[in-house]
């Protein structure tokens, strides 16, 4: 294969290198996968207004994300189970996010824990993933540890009561090869996939409704808040609605997600939800966003929109799958530089001379009718 030069020939590489079982979990939606495609054509929607003579013969796109300076503002989302994609899994990714001074958030469901991944990232910016278990001497063990590992923000997924119908995970059995484990958690019945003898469904759905926390409200939010000293920001808001009641518990933050497109299918693609996000908060929260971010372009339209930075998920898996911490460091360098571009050409020269007045949006759907 000839070397990558877009996000999407990595995928090309993925998607004939790995087994069915890692790449249909990694690559999945839920259901129809609507959401799925949605994520990534919705971008093409809002079309720049670019503007001419500004002098961008520096272009900085440093920012920073809860007061921590990036080196420009695209960051690692968390996905589970990383090394189905390269036996070094989240310790390469933790790697190349540091050597390219941006920020990894580590998932709970990682196959590398949070020390050993603390431990490559060196010096660099780590965020937590969190999931909320029923037993809450699990959850309450994950945040010190987080803490004392040098986390610095833990992000609460809190769209995943129950885990969303994959099919092909269904159809696939999908469960965790017997050579990796849940690395976080050390008894057996956290560490592993449920029954994995007897199932007839994915075993991280069984996985999920037997040890998940399905009954969380606002003051879960709350109790997580009271219980840490880091910055808390809620992952998988897509209303207005709920936005206003984040900053009204206290959240530090909102990534605008939709998990991937992996739970609700129907919903509507994140660069969609972003506008009546930002509007709600008035600029009392960070608002990120991931999902469908696949080139430098969409990184513009979403900080023009109001997001502070943008996390990719899938496509560091890619990297991951194509040569481990080089093949990430490869998609984010792809990635930076067509963001650098896009910069320069639609006349900005720094983060904050990235404007609402960038973009027009062909009318389709909007996310209030
Ligand atoms: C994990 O978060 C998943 O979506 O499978």
């Amino acid at each position: 294969m000839s070397k990558p030069v877009c996000l999407a020939d990595f995928e090309t590489h993925f998607l004939k290198s790995l087994d069915r079982n890692a790449r249909d979990y990694f690559s999945s939606g839920a259901n129809q996968e609507q959401t799925l495609r949605d994520n990534v054509e919705a971008f093409s929607r809002y079309r720049l207004r670019p503007r001419m003579l500004r002098d961008v013969s520096n272009v900085n796109m440093k920012t920073t994300i809860m007061g921590n300076e990036i080196d420009f503002p695209i960051g690692i989302a968390p996905t589970a189970m990383q090394r189905m994609a390269h036996p070094e899994g989240e310790v390469a990714t933790a790697r190349a996010a540091s050597s390219m001074m941006t920020c990894m958030t580590l998932s709970s469901w990682a196959t590398s824990c949070i020390e050993e991944v603390a431990q490559a990232s060196g010096s660099g910016l780590r965020w937590f993933q969190l999931y909320i278990y029923r037993d809450k001497a699990v959850t309450m063990d994950l945040i010190r540890r987080a803490e004392h590992a040098g986390y610095k923000a833990l992000m609460v997924t809190v769209d995943t009561p129950i885990l969303g119908r994959r099919l092909a995970d269904s159809r696939n059995k999908f469960n965790l090869p017997g050579h990796l484990k849940l690395a976080n958690f050390s008894t057996q019945s956290v560490q592993s996939s449920v029954d994995t003898q007897q199932q007839s469904e994915s075993g991280l759905y069984k996985y999920t409704q037997a040890l998940i926390n399905n009954k969380l409200t606002w003051d879960t939010i709350t109790w997580v808040k009271s219980f840490t000293k880091l910055p808390v920001i809620v992952k998988g808001i897509l209303t207005g609605e709920d936005a206003k009641l984040a900053v009204q518990h206290g959240v530090d933050g909102i990534l605008v997600s939709n998990h991937g497109a992996r739970q609700l299918d129907g919903v509507f693609a994140t660069i969609d939800a972003l506008g009546e996000v930002v509007e709600a908060v008035e600029g009392r929260v960070e608002v990120y966003l991931d999902g469908g971010v696949r080139q430098g372009t969409d990184v513009l339209k979403a900080l023009a929109l109001g997001a502070k930075a943008v996390f990719i998920g899938r496509p560091v898996l890619w990297g991951l799958a194509y040569q481990g911490q080089t093949g990430v460091e490869e998609v984010l360098k792809i990635i930076k530089e067509e963001f650098k571009l896009a910069m320069a050409l639609s006349g900005c020269a720094k983060i904050t001379d990235i404007q609402r007045s960038l973009l027009t949006y062909e009318k389709r759907y909007s996310s209030k009718l």
